[in-house]
């Protein structure tokens, strides 16, 4: 399976940082924030990535990232014009993608879960699409799920609600089948001005074809200032407790 992480957007929750350098550039430890997503695909036995952004930062992942080989993968780059949403940005996978099943994550969201037993259950999935899901203190910054809990079923995923009764994040781990593209061709622009991918995600779930799993460990998107605190915090408490138990 191949894998595609959106590094674009114009991170403006980060500015100043983002006025000279891509968000997902931006330190958590002792990496850019991109490296965590490279890694977690890596260790899942994803090997060929494709990285979308925009014009501007190119030059600048390839000189931290180049071809991958530093990371054990193979990147693959493609230009995002301008940020147009999450599934605009998606859009510029297909070539890459061709008919495969495929997982698509967002560069800043970091999280402490092996990708690799739910990348075994999606490709034991017959078609559809799957995401995963975490249980938020704050819904009314995420896309939010409602599951049916006699069904099991994700029943609809609102953007950013005012009001929900529910918690269930929905993270930016999503995996889809080539379906997707003809989907987002269909899209309409949101209030917002964006191709949405809880759009995207809701047609799946129209057709039946959403499955979804919650997240067992922390997870976190680090796109605002305190965010991105706590990934450092979190992200350096891990690495830490590795060297302990190393010295033990
Ligand atoms: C995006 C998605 C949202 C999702 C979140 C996860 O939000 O639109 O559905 O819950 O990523 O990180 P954004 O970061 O664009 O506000």
């Amino acid at each position: 399976m191949k894998g595609v992480i959106l590094a674009g957007g114009n991170g403006t929750r980060l500015s100043p940082f983002t006025k000279i350098i891509n968000k997902h550039l931006l330190p958590v430890g002792p990496y850019p924030m991109i490296y965590w997503s490279i890694m977690k695909l890596e260790s899942s036995g994803i090997k060929d990535i494709l990285i979308i952004t925009h014009q501007d930062h190119l030059k600048d992942f390839k000189t931290v990232l180049k071809n991958g080989e530093d990371l054990g993968v193979n990147i693959t780059y493609k230009i995002q014009p301008y940020a147009g949403g999450i599934a605009h940005g998606l859009l510029y996978a297909k070539d890459f993608i061709k008919k495969e099943k495929f997982i698509f994550m967002l560069g800043d969201n970091i999280f402490e879960d092996s990708l690799l037993p739910y990348v075994k259950n999606f490709i034991n999935q017959d078609e559809g699409a799957k995401i995963l899901l975490k249980n938020v203190e704050d819904p009314e910054r995420y896309g939010i799920a409602t599951v049916n809990k006699i069904t099991n079923q994700i029943t609809s995923i609102v953007e950013k609600p005012q009001n929900s009764s529910s918690n269930l994040c929905v993270t930016g781990i999503y995996m889809y089948d080539d379906g997707v593209f003809g989907y987002i061709d269909h899209l309409k622009t949101s209030a917002r001005g964006e191709l949405e991918i809880t759009d995207i995600n809701n047609i799946y779930i129209s057709k039946g074809k959403l499955s979804y799993e919650v997240l067992q460990g922390w997870w976190i998107d680090a796109g605002t200032h305190n965010s991105l605190f706590i990934a450092n915090q979190l992200v350096y408490k891990e690495l830490n407790k590795l060297r302990t138990d190393d010295n033990e």
